[in-house]
């Protein structure tokens, strides 16, 4: 029987020390883009891919998120008492009634493989997506939409990549592959962080995977990767040989937002475009230059 994608994990246990001292007491994923955390970008791709749910892999500074997806009694009567009607609609919307958010805690920032076996028992033997909140993604269909409706087609691990400058590689997993089918590329190499030199492409994983369960035996059985962490991507190359991997060059932008730079670019870009105040940050833009 064909399977769909139901859960999706979101690690958000990082430290995030490029962004001292913002994170000092609260997750980076908590970081606004122009008035909507990250995170909240993150699980609106999802649920607008059909997943309902939401697994959250969360560390030290978990409150802010919990409370984020949580009602907010106080708030949410304030509004209602002063017939701010829009703005409690908009409170509700955070958490539709349909989905789930549930927590797991990461004892221990290890790494990104570590903290996607942490959700292992939400998972329950089933393929699930991954995101990375700090990278948000933009397209006209949700990347992660365009990702589940391949998924439906092929029922196999699934990673979105782009292409990176060469010099950029050692930020990044990178995958080598044989073409497919349009879009995509049969996985035969992966490799975390790799210097331009020696990486197979310049084919970078952006944060979006669907995933098939058997790659937490693979994270148990991992040792150390770069950086001392146990690493998702060596994890998912131990499959490769063993099930299907497909890399999906997805249709949209990704912005970096675990980066100073990437955050500011993605708060002009959405600023633009908002309905509301992009007509009026765009006069002012220009009256700067
Ligand atoms: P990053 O590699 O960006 O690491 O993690 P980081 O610690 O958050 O940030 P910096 O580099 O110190 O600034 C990528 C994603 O994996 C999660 C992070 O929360 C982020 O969403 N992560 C990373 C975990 O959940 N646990 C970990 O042990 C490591």
């Amino acid at each position: 029987m064909d399977k769909k994608i139901t859960k999706a994990v979101f690690p958000v246990a990082g430290l995030g020390t490029r962004f001292l001292p913002a994170t000092k007491a609260s997750p980076k994923e908590m970081l606004a883009v122009v008035d909507k955390p990250l995170i909240q970008y993150a699980v609106e791709e999802a649920y607008e891919a059909g997943i309902r749910e939401m697994i959250f892999v969360t560390g030290r500074n978990k409150r802010a998120i919990e409370d984020h997806f949580d009602t907010a009694y106080e708030l949410e009567s304030e509004l209602e008492a002063s017939g701010k009607k829009a703005l409690l609609d908009l409170v509700h919307s955070i958490k539709p009634d349909d989905m789930d958010c549930f927590y797991v805690r990461q004892p221990k920032s290890l790494g990104l493989g570590h903290a996607v076996l942490c959700a292992e028992k939400l998972i329950n033997q089933e393929p699930f997506a991954v995101l990375l909140a700090d990278d948000l993604m933009v397209g006209v269909t949700p990347i992660l939409r365009q990702m589940t409706e391949l998924y439906a087609k092929h029922q196999c691990s699934i990673l979105a990549v782009q292409e990176v400058p060469r010099e950029e590689t050692q930020r990044y997993g990178i995958v080598k592959g044989t073409q497919y089918a349009e879009r995509l590329l049969d996985v035969s190499d992966f490799v975390e962080k790799p210097k331009p030199e020696v990486a197979p492409s310049n084919l970078a994983v952006a944060g979006r995977y669907i995933l098939s369960p058997a790659v937490f035996e693979n994270i148990r059985r991992q040792p150390k990767g770069a950086g001392g962490e146990i690493q998702l991507t060596d994890a998912i190359a131990a499959l490769i040989g063993k099930e299907k991997i497909l890399a999906f060059s997805y249709e949209g932008n990704r912005y970096d937002c675990g980066s100073k730079l990437g955050l500011l670019q993605a708060t002009v870009d959405l600023g633009l475009a908002h309905p509301e105040l992009g007509a009026e940050f765009k006069s002012w833009l220009a009256l700067r230059r």
